[in-house]
């Protein structure tokens, strides 16, 4: 038979501490919430391990608020309340509580909020030590040579016991073994043991490292990587684990054949996928569902939202992105400004100083300079000079420019949608494109030029 796990998020601490108006769960880490990464790796070892499994979140402060943000982000997971922030072991008290069949699993698996950096593979290590030991319960432990603020592992010769900050002695504040507050339990131990925590301690809270005591079956399993432990109390700690959490993405990349000019400075969502031999410049910013592809070079200072950037694309410097596709082998940049809704077809240019705005581009479309284009469709191998504007605002609803294949939009020029040109289409420099134009058509809209020879004396004041 299948063994079974309750998985358990304490989630229902206030964090002030953190200093945010946020709930503490809900504060935010990279483009996600503290609370979704220890729910992500949960899932990740239940993925890899072959058992029954049921994930809970005990949430309290701000309850609402959490629980309906992890509704939506995440499927299968239960909810259990804690009234009164009494402690971490009354939080778990109210997992027990919420559901009878909670106390039917196999093991117990606990993990905080405020701990984004654990993974799948420590709760692989930890499960195993317990079953091939044949442990009631592991709690995984580091060594911090700073340890203010953990709680401290007192060693017996069987078993181990867990004293606070608060509590402990001037000589237990210097041990350097700390509780990480991820554990691992037989169910029916840590019932048992529960049952028995008082709140008799200096913060008056029922604390779950109570469970823990020489010369039971219990065992601390120390890490030697701290770092995965870092829990979150304070805007520093939060720093911390952002900046690691993006180094092992950066790692995940190099290892998939990414290449970064200046690492450090990069800045990429744990969502973002990029292809083979792209190359990152300094200060990128790649955030959501971002997917870059294969060898396309994302230049200094870009930021790429939510958008799709095929292969061999160049995306060149400071050019902001968002919720856009850019078809292979297409350039954009630098300093462009691409809006929701666009899409850039193969091959087309997208040059300095161009902000485009729902803009469908098919195949080598160019529009190199200083241009604005929203709500239009531009049709293969069109070429748009410098300066053109798609005036598509009438200052009640937004109107649509359709401009064919092949044509050339001479520089300087508007089209006042709605308007359609053809395919083949000639548009003649500084013109102001009112009406539709049939495919092949050349049209020039702009004021006759007259020219006074000598009148400019008249004009020009002489300097005394
Ligand atoms: C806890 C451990 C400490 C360990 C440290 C690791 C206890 C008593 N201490 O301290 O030994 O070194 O984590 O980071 O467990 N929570 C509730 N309900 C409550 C109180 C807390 O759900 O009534 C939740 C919090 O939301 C948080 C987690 O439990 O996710 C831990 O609480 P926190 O106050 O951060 O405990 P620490 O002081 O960090
Ligand atoms: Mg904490």
């Amino acid at each position: 038979m299948k063994m079974s796990v309750g998985a358990v998020i304490l989630a229902a601490g206030e964090g002030k501490r953190l200093k945010l108006s946020a709930p503490k769960p809900l504060a935010p880490c990279l483009d996600k919430k503290l609370v979704d990464y220890p729910l992500l790796q949960l899932n990740e070892f239940f993925k890899r391990q072959n058992l029954d499994f049921q994930t809970t979140v005990v949430v309290g402060h701000r309850r609402d608020e959490v629980r309906q943000y992890l509704e939506r982000s995440h499927q299968d997971l239960k909810f259990a309340i804690q009234r009164e922030q009494l402690g971490t072991a009354d939080a778990l008290k109210s997992y027990f509580e919420a559901d009878v069949k909670n106390t039917d699993y196999d093991f117990t698996i606990v993990a905080c909020a405020d701990t984004p950096l654990i993974t799948s593979s420590e709760l692989e290590t930890m499960f195993a030590y317990l079953i091939n030991n044949n442990l009631d319960a592991v709690a995984a432990t580091f060594t911090e040579e700073n340890p203010y603020g953990y709680g401290r592992i007192l060693r017996g010769a069987c078993g181990f016991s867990i004293v606070e900050e608060k509590d402990a002695s001037e000589v237990e504040r210097k041990i350097c073994e700390v509780n990480s507050g991820l554990y691992i339990f037989r169910t029916r131990y840590v019932l048992d043991h529960l049952k028995k925590v008082s709140s008799q301690n200096h913060s008056r809270e029922f604390y779950l490292t109570d469970v823990f005591k020489i010369g039971l079956n219990v065992a601390p399993l120390h890490f030697e990587e701290k770092k995965t432990f870092l829990g979150v109390n304070n805007l520093a700690q939060l720093e911390e684990v952002e900046a690691s959490l993006r180094e092992r993405i950066r790692q995940y990349h190099r290892e998939n054949g990414v290449r970064f000019i200046d690492a450090k400075t990069t800045y990429i969502d744990i969502d973002v996928k990029i292809g083979r031999e792209a190359i990152i410049f300094p200060n990128v910013y790649l955030s959501g569902k971002t997917v870059i592809g294969t060898r396309s070079i994302i230049e200094a200072g870009a930021i790429i939202i939510d958008s799709e950037v095929h292969e061999d694309v160049v995306v060149h410097a400071y050019s902001h992105l968002e919720d856009v596709v850019i078809y292979s082998r297409a350039s954009v940049g630098p300093f462009a400004r691409l809006r929701p809704g666009t899409s850039v077809g193969a091959e087309s240019k997208i040059g300095n100083f161009v902000e485009m705005k729902k803009a469908i581009l098919e195949k080598g479309v160019k529009i190199s300079h200083l241009s604005y284009v929203g709500d239009a469709f531009i049709g293969e191998e069109t070429n748009i000079g410098c300066g053109f504007i798609t005036c598509n605002y009438d200052g009640a609803s937004k109107q649509i420019t359709r401009i064919g294949k092949n044509c050339f939009i001479g520089s300087d020029s508007q089209t006042v949608a709605p308007v359609s040109i053809g395919d083949d289409c000639f548009v003649a420099s500084s013109s102001t494109i009112t009406k539709s134009m049939p495919t092949g058509a050349f049209a020039i809209s702009r004021g006759q030029q007259v020219t006074k020879e000598n009148l400019a004396y008249r004009f020009i004041k002489k300097k005394i």
